[in-house]
């Protein structure tokens, strides 16, 4: 057994490399082991010593590397053998990211943990593309709510957020995306602007934008197998780009009825 078995919980942030913390980034480089997760950038892991063994645990749609019973064991299992295990995830580690049950698990082993905080694609991501989630006058508050219950119905949170003036921040909802505006618009107008953002923070980031009116266009432009955002609320409307869009579908319409 190795007496200096730990667990570091970091939070590798939204997908842009830079977006991690300083203390993540040290926590890396000292890292006897590390333990990653789908959705964190491989660039950050050039950040490790050379013999430091990583391994990929990470969970996609239909794709598991490993089942979370298994993770949970395997930090157990690493921290005992190794010492130090970085186990590395996207954006926050606390928000929808089964990080705190980790962490009790290997704490039930008398194991000690650090948790290192990161930046959540809730927040990095609709900033990168200058959709601010409050603004004076427009909201006070915004929902981060998941789209992907276990029981595979929508959220009572979700429900809640929809007849406030919040910005719904839905994280996991890319395929629930119908259901989930059929539900929102039965408390907000059709005109409601709200844009979905994939890959955000990384050069492949792509944004849709438009109205509640228009989410089957929305979908048309998703791919199901990159992580996305849904953001419904006044604020999308600050975006650059959702003019532009505006006055696409005014003219799109005009044509229809001409
Ligand atoms: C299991 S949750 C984990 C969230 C993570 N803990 C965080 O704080 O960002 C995964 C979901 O986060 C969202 N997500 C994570 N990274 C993203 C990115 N770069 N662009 C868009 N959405 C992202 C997607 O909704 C994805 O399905």
């Amino acid at each position: 057994m190795n007496n200096n078995a730990k667990v570091t919980l970091v939070g590798a942030g939204p997908g842009d490399v830079e977006l991690i913390t300083l203390k993540g980034l040290k926590a890396i480089k000292n890292a006897d082991i590390i333990l990653y997760d789908a959705l964190v950038n491989k660039d950050i892991l050039t950040f490790a010593q050379s013999n430091t063994p990583i391994i990929y645990v990470g969970k996609r749609f239909n794709d598991h590397a490993y089942s979370q019973e298994e993770i949970n064991n395997l930090l157990v299992e690493k921290a005992l053998n190794y010492g130090n295990v970085v186990r590395l995830k996207g954006g926050d580690p606390f928000i929808f990211g089964r990080g705190s049950e980790e962490i009790d698990y290997v704490e039930s082993f008398g194991i000690k943990t650090e948790i290192i905080p990161g930046i959540s694609s809730a927040l990095a991501v609709p900033a990168n593309q200058g959709i601010p989630l409050t603004k004076r006058g427009i909201n006070t508050s915004f929902w981060v709510v998941t789209g992907n219950t276990k029981d595979d119905t929508i959220s009572k949170d979700l429900v809640l957020a929809s007849q406030s003036s919040a910005t719904l921040v839905i994280l996991m909802g890319l395929r629930n995306m119908s259901t989930i505006i059929k539900e929102v618009s039965k408390y907000r107008s059709g005109f409601t602007p709200m844009a979905v953002i994939q890959n955000g923070t990384t050069k492949n980031e792509k944004i849709s934008i438009g109205d509640i009116n228009s989410v089957d266009e929305i979908k048309k432009t998703i791919d199901y197998s990159s992580p996305g955002i849904i953001i419904v609320g006044d604020v999308v409307a600050e975006h650059p780009g959702y003019f532009d869009e505006e006055i696409q579908r005014v003219l799109a319409s005009a044509e229809i009825s001409l």
